[in-house]
């Protein structure tokens, strides 16, 4: 899930339901990409790559590593699936664009990852509103290679799909300001883990910047706490730990008795 942006203006952000079983892992075959297609994914990794140091957490680096995505043409979502198995038991399904939730949180719960194949227009190179390629693997799959994130991600959608109501708006919530958002306090200072600031050109600075209200991780408030999707964040959360974020998880779904 990024990004369920500007949703009266690009139909490409209106949540979709399967209407048929889409293929995982070894089923998935290779899309013909054309070469301007991974001249985007190349420039876009190129320049994304160098901005990572001192910005990103350890786990994502490690992540990547893990991966080993191709510099100069897109990976492909099988040998993605494959690598993720080894490292976590997780496996990647091919979906034709952003989910409804309902569905999204049930690959979640399965521990399948959800992912797109086809990479933004040129003209998108540096912001777009629909989900593609360049964020659900460069960004979401080397955090899915981290045992406990995986965990971690593996329960969201567990107790996303017993929530009902408000309760599945707050666990929305609670994604966007952890898996997309997320700032986590080093030793070396405050990295970021969110999926969706490491994605993305313009929010990998801004996130770090006097620019943003930086608030200390509090599930209570971040399950209340309103965002806007199609412009950069201002209010952002901090862990400490994964350890902190999991505990902080579930001691809210408990107390909502999910
Ligand atoms: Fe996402």
């Amino acid at each position: 899930m990024t990004t369920k942006l500007d949703e009266k203006r690009d139909p490409r952000c209106v949540p979709i339901r399967l209407d048929r079983k889409v293929p995982e892992g070894d089923a998935i075959n290779y899309p013909d990409y054309t070469l301007g297609e991974h001249r985007t994914w190349a420039h876009l990794y190129a320049r994304q790559r160098a901005r990572l140091p001192r910005r990103s957490c350890r786990e994502f680096l490690q992540g990547l590593d893990v991966m080993g995505f191709p510099e100069a043409r897109i990976p492909s979502l099988r040998e993605a699936s494959r690598k993720l198995y080894a490292a976590t038991g997780w496996t990647v399904a091919r979906v034709p664009g952003l989910l409804h939730e309902e569905e999204f949180f049930g690959f979640l719960a399965r521990r399948v990852f959800p992912s797109t194949d086809y990479i933004r227009r040129p003209d998108e190179l540096d912001y777009t509103p629909a989900p593609d390629l360049f964020h659900d693997v460069f960004a979401h799959m080397p955090m899915i290679t981290q045992p406990s994130f995986a965990d971690f991600y593996q329960r969201m959608g567990q107790v996303a799909l017993r929530a009902r109501g408000a309760d599945r708006r707050r666990i929305e919530r609670f994604y966007w300001f952890t898996v997309e958002f997320g700032l986590m306090r080093t030793p070396e200072g405050v990295r970021v883990y969110g999926n969706g600031i490491l994605s993305s050109m313009g929010e990998i600075v801004h996130a770090l910047s006097d620019a943003v209200i930086r608030l200390p991780f509090d599930p209570d408030r971040i399950v209340e706490q309103e965002y806007v999707v199609d412009r950069l964040q201002t209010v952002l959360f901090v862990i400490d730990s994964f350890e902190q974020l999991i505990e902080g998880f579930e001691k809210w779904a408990g107390s909502r008795g999910l």
